[in-house]
């Protein structure tokens, strides 16, 4: 399973890059990352060559369009983001056609997630902890999008994202979701146990006991 970073600050990325294969963002994570956005896709497209997701922020499929357009200059890596709404499916086939990669976001239901891969979307990111929140089941909704994506062999990729700890990643893995966008904190929590630190403690002490 691919994992992608979650994020628009570069230093996370930087400091993960070696273990991360891809980088998601979004409105709300470029503002945290407090810096002009087009500056940022820049440094971040150089650091990780894998892709990287940035939104478009019009609702309508011209500016959608347009707006991606200026989006995939900034490198070869670039994803768009595009809403799961009716002008957001149809920017994406005119994006499809254009040879732009598209990451259809904001899904919470497999029919969203179907209508996005029929449309020729790349990605398809269901919000996995959103759909929790509101007293869904965030990996059933992932599940039958994958069920869905294998009866029909579409191409389009399951991104699941709006990851909140790591038991989101280890039933996205169980499920054979093919990629995961995970936030700093939880990249960071999914390397951790307890007993690894305990054990590492008493190893060392015992070491001590070693002659020499
Ligand atoms: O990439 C967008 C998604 O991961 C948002 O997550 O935590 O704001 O629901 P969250």
């Amino acid at each position: 399973m691919e994992i992608y970073l979650d994020t628009a600050k570069v230093e996370e990325i930087r400091e993960m890059a070696w273990i991360v294969d891809g980088v998601t963002t979004n409105p709300t994570l470029a503002a945290q990352a407090g810096r002009p956005f087009r500056e940022v896709l820049q440094e971040i497209c150089h650091i990780v060559r894998g892709p990287v997701s940035a939104e478009v922020v019009a609702q309508d499929e011209e500016g959608m369009v347009k707006e991606a357009q200026e989006l995939a200059k900034i490198a070869d890596n670039i994803v768009i983001k595009i809403p799961v709404t009716v002008e957001g499916l149809k920017a994406v086939r005119r994006l499809k056609a254009l040879g732009i990669k598209t990451n259809v976001t904001l899904v919470f239901s497999a029919p969203q997630a179907l209508l996005a891969a029929k449309c020729g979307a790349d990605y398809v990111s269901p919000f996995v902890g959103r759909i929790d929140d509101h007293g869904g089941d965030g990996m059933a909704v992932v599940a039958e999008i994958l069920r869905i994506f294998e009866n029909y062999k579409f191409p389009t990729k399951v991104i699941v994202a709006s990851v909140r700890h790591p038991g989101h990643v280890v039933a996205a893995a169980t499920l054979g979701a093919p990629i995961a966008t995970v936030p700093y904190p939880v990249l960071q929590r999914l390397f951790q146990h307890p007993l690894t630190d305990q054990g590492i403690a008493r190893f060392l002490s015992d070491w001590e006991k070693v002659p020499r």
